[in-house]
């Protein structure tokens, strides 16, 4: 069984085997931790993100998908980028969302990795609640099948380590 961590901080600072980058379709950077991740990591990253479009992903990344590059300068040994669904009021894309922890730990298999760090995906630009995130990120890892030993959920804030908190005490 995968053992859960949560850690407040900077996720680009984590030594993970692998760490998750909330990233567009674009795979070619924005805000956030996506920013983070590509200001922190160097211009490898990037590199190694627009020769994925060039072969693979032409029309980009699809929600809920992830692919991994390099880290670059980063302490961590790989970036597994995912693209998390913007929140909806009118439409339940709860399946994207936790699409996107299970296919991350999917590659992070591939990658034989055994510590995987997550930020809370689509709860900053992309507006989703962060109660409701972080109860699908917890159950999501609790369900999954996988080799990755340890997740931590690296949150930025107070309000987003209580609610990740709040999700596992809630679990079973
Ligand atoms: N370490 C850990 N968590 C962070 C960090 C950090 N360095 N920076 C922000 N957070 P976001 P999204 C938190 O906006 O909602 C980008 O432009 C933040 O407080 O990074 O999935 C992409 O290119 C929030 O709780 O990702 C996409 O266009 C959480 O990480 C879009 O934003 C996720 O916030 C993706 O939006």
């Amino acid at each position: 069984m995968v053992r859960i961590t949560l850690v407040l901080g900077d996720i680009t600072a984590e030594k993970a085997d692998a760490i998750v980058n909330a990233a567009n379709s674009s795979l070619l950077g924005g805000g956030g931790v996506d920013g983070a991740i590509h200001r922190r990591g160097g211009p490898e990253i990037l590199a190694a993100c627009e020769d994925l479009r060039r072969s693979h992903y032409g029309k980009g990344l699809a929600t809920g998908r992830a692919v991994a590059t390099t880290a670059g300068r980063l302490a961590a040994g790989h970036v597994i980028h995912t693209v998390g669904p913007v929140w909806s009021r009118e439409e339940d894309r709860s399946a994207l969302l936790a699409s996107c922890y299970s296919e991350s730990l999917r590659i992070a298999d591939e990658l034989g990795a055994r510590t995987v760090a997550f930020p809370a995906i689509s709860t900053g630009i992309y507006g989703w609640p962060m109660d409701d995130g972080a109860r699908i990120a917890v159950e999501t890892v609790r369900g999954a099948r996988t080799e990755v030993r340890e997740v931590r959920f690296v949150l930025f804030d107070a309000p987003a380590y209580e609610a990740f908190e709040a999700a596992l005490t809630a679990g079973p």
